[in-house]
């Protein structure tokens, strides 16, 4: 058996991290954050984001909460710096010129007490003036929450399938995430899951919370290419 990581790759094999990237380059620049500012990459996972942008020029530094996602992109992007921690507490000596939370990064803070911690440690980490992008599902914010929704996705080639299930249900004031993973490689069959607790927030919500914690600016951001099934937001320091 490969890791779990290996199959989530695979599974996020057709993402278009490419035009993610150059969609969050344009954003930097229309904001005149120029290619060799700092960029801080909350919940950077892989590191797929960290390392295209790296390639640009930003410096970025990776930071994300689970261990192998660090080792992992500690091995495979050079480029960037990576950082076992936790963006409720994460502290930099050095200030960053903006910081990214891409796919949900925000939403696994659960409650409003531990988003206002996350949103006052990012606003601390940013130099005067600098920016906070992040996304969110669309049909996860209050405003347009779907319960009991149900996806697929998979992944195959000749030696190697990968299904992953999804179902988002809100349960009392939880919203959870079950991810069901069923692997063929080659000869053995895996399946696994992972149950993800996310916030449940409106949007007039998470501007109150990001602009109690010190951002003087919240907007929606509209950007042609950029993840379309995600309300892209934009805190300005
Ligand atoms: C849905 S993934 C998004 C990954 C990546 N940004 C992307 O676009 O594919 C969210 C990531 O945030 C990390 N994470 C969750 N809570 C965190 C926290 N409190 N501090 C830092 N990272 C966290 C998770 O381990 C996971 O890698």
């Amino acid at each position: 058996m490969h890791d779990k990581i290996f199959y989530e790759a695979k599974l996020f094999s057709s993402r278009n991290y490419k035009s993610e990237a150059e969609a969050l380059d344009n954003i930097f620049r229309s904001l005149h954050i120029s290619r060799n500012s700092s960029i801080l990459d909350i919940g950077s996972n892989r590191g797929i984001h960290a390392a295209l942008l790296s390639k640009m020029g930003y410096k970025v530094t990776g930071i994300d909460l689970n261990p192998k996602f660090i080792n992992y992109s500690k091995k495979s992007v050079k480029a960037a710096k990576f950082l076992l921690a936790d963006m409720r507490i994460f502290h930099s000596e050095q200030p960053f010129n903006a910081a990214i939370a891409i796919l949900n990064g925000i939403y696994f803070n659960k409650t409003k007490k531990e988003l206002s911690k996350a949103f006052k440690s990012i606003f601390n980490n940013l130099k005067p003036g600098g920016v906070l992008i992040f996304d969110i599902n669309t049909n996860l914010l209050k405003d347009h929450f779907v319960n009991n929704r149900k996806g697929v996705i998979g992944y195959s080639e000749k030696k190697i399938q990968v299904a992953r299930f999804e179902s988002i249900r809100k349960v009392k004031d939880k919203v959870l995430l079950k991810l069901t993973y069923l692997v063929r490689d080659h000869s053995q069959f895996y399946s696994y899951s992972n149950l993800i607790r996310f916030g449940f927030f409106s949007i007039a919500e998470l501007k109150g919370i990001a602009k109690k914690s010190g951002f003087k600016s919240f907007k929606i951001l509209k950007f042609k290419n950029f993840r379309p099934k995600a309300t892209c937001f934009i805190c300005i320091k």
